[in-house]
């Protein structure tokens, strides 16, 4: 059959999300790093304020009120953010605005893996460097690299690990391209680069509502970078790519900051109390800055593990990327689903033992 698809994508294979059970599973879902709690009292309240006036007309392509509640929050001017569906959507635009076929993008790996998939959309070489075992950033080789876009995962997915401020700062000092720090685990990180912004033009700081904000169906991501740049994002993206609907409950999310904090103080604990079950049961459990564990056990099939789990109706994820093939990541769930998962992991155990 003939393909009508532009030759340079027909061998690529595009990105895979992480599985979505059909609506009213019974599923534990920890494999795509949701936050397993409700949003904001306030989101649902203003959800049901909104009217069909609101629905009827376009939506403001600025997204003024989220922007406007996000620079007191952030204390950064409006004009210095932008609003996209979902950080995923602001990862495409920055391809779009800074990426030409044949440029080479950076990235250390693993890391989240739609950076190598929209390089390869775009046309562009990906440059993958690689992180060590302990997840040391490969520092002088970012550097020495100078693409048109780098792009750090600030905690990093799937590892967990946080980077630290006066390594991204070395890497804004010394890379003459794009710098773009993707802080969507932030939330549950203790610190934030958001500095970086305000002393260098090129970095780009995004920002997701998918975690923290426990917000992934809404799809609502910002960038914040200096005004220049975020006006080379806005003239290449969709003016509506933000629904009405979003923006006002983004809004009443990004306001409820009492509530972020306090989810994600309750997922921090219970991070800490899984990190020190799993660790009981013989598992290397690395240090985490997010809301998710990268987990390993000597005697375990990673990927056998995860297919046994799948059968049971836990669902956790395996990336099958160098350094990643014999580990788990586990998203960190409610107190009850992270006990299920542990209940699990035992009785898998002591049935390896007896086998
Ligand atoms: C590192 C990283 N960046 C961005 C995203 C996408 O976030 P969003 O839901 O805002 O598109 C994810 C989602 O898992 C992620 O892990």
């Amino acid at each position: 059959m003939t393909s009508f698809l532009r030759p340079h994508l027909r061998a690529i294979p595009g990105y895979t999300p992480g599985e979505q059970p059909p609506p009213g599973s019974v599923t534990i879902k920890l494999n795509t790093n949701e936050n397993p709690y409700p949003p904001s009292g306030k989101v649902f309240k203003a959800l049901e304020s909104i009217d069909g006036e609101l629905l009827r007309r376009y939506p403001d392509a600025s997204a003024q009120l989220f922007r406007n509640a996000a620079s007191s929050i952030f204390d950064i001017p409006p004009t210095w953010i932008t609003v996209a569906n979902g950080s995923d959507d602001l990862l495409n635009l920055i391809m779009r605005a800074f990426v030409n076929e044949g440029d080479s993008v950076i990235y250390p790996m693993p890391t989240y893996v739609l950076y190598r998939t929209l390089t390869q959309l775009q046309g562009a070489q990906p440059c993958e460097i690689s992180y060590d075992e302990e997840f040391e950033l490969p520092l002088a080789q970012l550097i020495s690299a100078q693409g048109a876009v780098t792009f750090i995962a600030a905690p990093n997915s799937p590892s967990g690990h946080a980077i630290p401020i006066e390594q991204l700062e070395q890497l804004a000092q010394n890379i003459s391209g794009i710098l773009v720090i993707d802080e969507a685990y932030v939330d549950f990180a203790e610190t934030n680069a958001l500095q970086l912004v305000r002393d260098h033009r090129h970095v780009i700081i995004l920002r997701t509502l998918s975690k923290g904000y426990s917000l992934a169906g809404l799809r609502l991501g910002f960038a914040i970078a200096s005004p220049d740049i975020i006006q080379d994002l806005n003239k290449v993206k969709d003016s509506y790519c933000v629904d009405a609907i979003a923006v006002i409950l983004g809004t009443a999310a990004i306001e409820d900051q009492e509530h972020k904090n306090s989810n994600a103080k309750q997922i921090k604990h219970s991070r800490s109390i899984l990190t020190n079950k799993l660790e009981e049961l013989g598992w290397k459990v690395w240090p985490s800055q997010t809301n998710f564990l990268l987990v390993q056990h000597p005697h375990v099939d990673a990927l056998e593990l995860q297919q046994w789990l799948k059968l049971r109706k836990i669902l956790v994820r395996h990336f099958n990327l160098p350094k990643m093939i014999d580990k788990l990541r586990i998203t960190v769930g409610t107190e009850e689903q992270n006990d299920i998962v542990c209940q699990h992991l035992t009785q898998y155990l002591s049935a390896q033992k007896t086998s």
